[in-house]
């Protein structure tokens, strides 16, 4: 989709769509009152009949509108008073949906009359194109009878003059770069385990380095990962047929800046559990266990589109889990490559297993800091459900950090505490440290693993299990949270 701005005339704008948002200024809205006059008080009329009105998503479509040059006309609701980002992202989501439902290839959108407290038209651009961008994706490889593709291609956004106008088009260029990456990782995520293997995500993320010139990619072998006493992570992929990948994609976006921003992201293609099976219901949503890696691959592929002057190295660990009679069993004692050696006590907490010697390398690329992001625990579902993923962390600043950006994006987060006390839960009698800690605090002792392999650098981990995927009818990858990374990148190359 291609966005561009418009400054002028609104009523003799040629165009297929016209949008104008009806919200807290009534038709105080000085675009809004343009149409209005042009249309000879119809929209007043409209408003008073109680056909034009304040509601979630509530919309109205006139065709051939008179006075105007536009061949269709959309009020959308703003809302009646300012809205937080949140209500205005759902609000621009559906927006969006019924935008890409229309039969046209072009529209022009004034959201003067959208009130969303703190942000400027900037923040509105950006988010009006991600959203606009998530809503044309298309999920269709295995269907015979295909899906018909949005026909929208060309979105103009209206301003009212050429001052200030830079800062909209930089953000209109950045929300459809976001809207890109975010697609990328759900299409990655949707793709089944039979396809969507770590050779799979290996020859994507080569593929994805070609097409940028400062985006390089390796991939360390099962041998190579041998060599450097990978033996945690390798004794995940013994009980399958597919050779385990160390994905390394490094994006040099600023030369003079030295020391990456590192991402590593969990890319368990499929997580049936291992020895410790799972139980057979929903197993299939357990090809989602890359939504880490995805989340790395779409966030590099974003702020490589959009040219965000930073360095950043994503590092992928891929494996599939699965039993078999070469597969590692409870109670087995692997080394990892820092040395520490963990005692298995369940074969299904595979995803520490693989990020600790990832988490491990990475401190080779003496990192600014490092975040990594997991779809890790199911206990963090019971804890904050879909509507934010879980954040801990070693470092306040960047917790913060995280925290705002996931404010402004509306991919929020919300922190748990890392205390020594849940550290204990840990101890193995047979190992430097055991791989579970028990019923309690799930997704806490999670993190306190990952901790014991992060104490030399600033470290953030995000727990995405509850928010990667929708399941039940709308079962579908979200693809976050490439919004909230990519927003907390693009906050550090402004610093
Ligand atoms: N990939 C799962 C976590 C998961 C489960 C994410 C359900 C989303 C929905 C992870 O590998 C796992 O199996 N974790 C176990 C850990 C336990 C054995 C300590 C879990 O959460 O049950
Ligand atoms: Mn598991
Ligand atoms: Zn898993």
């Amino acid at each position: 989709m291609e966005f561009n701005t418009f400054v002028g005339q609104l009523t003799t704008r040629k165009t297929e769509c016209f949008v104008v948002a009806y919200g807290p200024k009534g038709l105080d809205c000085p675009d809004l009152q343009q149409i209005d006059q042009a249309m000879e008080g119809l929209i007043a009329r409209l408003i008073k009949k109680g056909d034009i009105k304040y509601a979630d998503g509530a919309m109205q479509l006139i065709n051939e509108p008179k006075g105007l040059a536009a061949e269709r006309l959309l009020i959308f609701s703003a809302g009646k008073e300012a809205l937080n980002e949140q209500t205005c992202l759902n609000a621009l989501s559906a927006l969006a949906g019924q935008l890409t439902k229309l039969p046209i290839k072009s529209a022009s959108i004034s959201l003067d009359g959208f009130a969303v407290t703190g942000r400027e038209r900037p923040w509105l651009a950006q988010q009006l194109a991600r959203k606009l961008g998530e809503a044309a994706y298309l999920f269709n490889p295995f269907k015979s009878r295909e899906k018909k593709p949005a026909t929208l291609g060309k979105v103009s956004l209206v301003c009212p003059s050429r001052q200030g106008i830079g800062p909209v088009k930089q953000a209109l260029l950045l929300g459809s770069a976001i809207a890109n990456g975010v697609n990328r990782s759900r299409e990655l995520g949707d793709l089944p385990g039979n396809i969507c293997t770590p050779s799979y995500l290996s020859s994507h993320a080569r593929e994805l380095a070609g097409q940028y010139p400062n985006l390089d990619c390796k991939v360390l072998s099962e041998k190579q990962m041998e060599a450097l006493g990978m033996g945690s992570l390798l004794s995940v992929t013994a009980g399958t047929q597919q050779p385990a990948k160390m994905i390394v994609l490094e994006y040099k976006g600023d030369k003079t800046r030295g020391k990456p921003i590192v991402l590593v992201g969990k890319g368990v293609t499929f997580d049936s559990g291992g020895i410790s099976l799972k139980p057979g219901a929903g197993m299939d949503e357990m090809k989602y266990d890359m939504c880490g890696a995805a989340s790395v691959l779409g966030t590099l592929s974003a702020i490589a589109e959009y040219k965000l002057p930073l360095n950043v190295t994503g590092i992928i660990p891929a494996v599939e889990n699965m039993p078999s009679g070469t597969a590692t069993r409870p109670g087995d004692v692997v080394t990892s490559m820092s040395g520490q050696t963990i005692e298995v006590l369940n074969t299904d907490a595979e995803g520490r297993l693989i990020l600790c010697d990832a988490l491990t390398y990475a401190g080779r690329y003496k990192p600014s800091f490092v975040i990594d992001i997991a779809t890790l625990t199911g206990a963090c579902v019971m804890a904050l459900g879909s509507h934010a993923s879980g954040l801990l962390s070693n470092d306040d600043a960047l917790a913060q950090a995280l925290e705002s950006a996931g404010q402004t994006s509306g991919d929020r987060v919300w922190r748990l505490p890392l205390w020594n006390e849940y550290d204990k839960q840990l101890k193995s009698n047979f190992a430097d440290l055991a791989n579970i800690g028990g019923r309690e605090a799930g997704t806490i002792t999670a993190a306190c693993f990952l901790g014991r392999f992060t104490k030399n650098y600033r470290w953030a981990h995000l727990d995405i299990a509850g928010t990667a995927w929708n399941s039940g009818t709308n079962k579908g990858a979200t693809g976050r949270p490439v919004p909230l990374l990519v927003e907390f990148l693009a906050e550090q190359a402004s610093q």
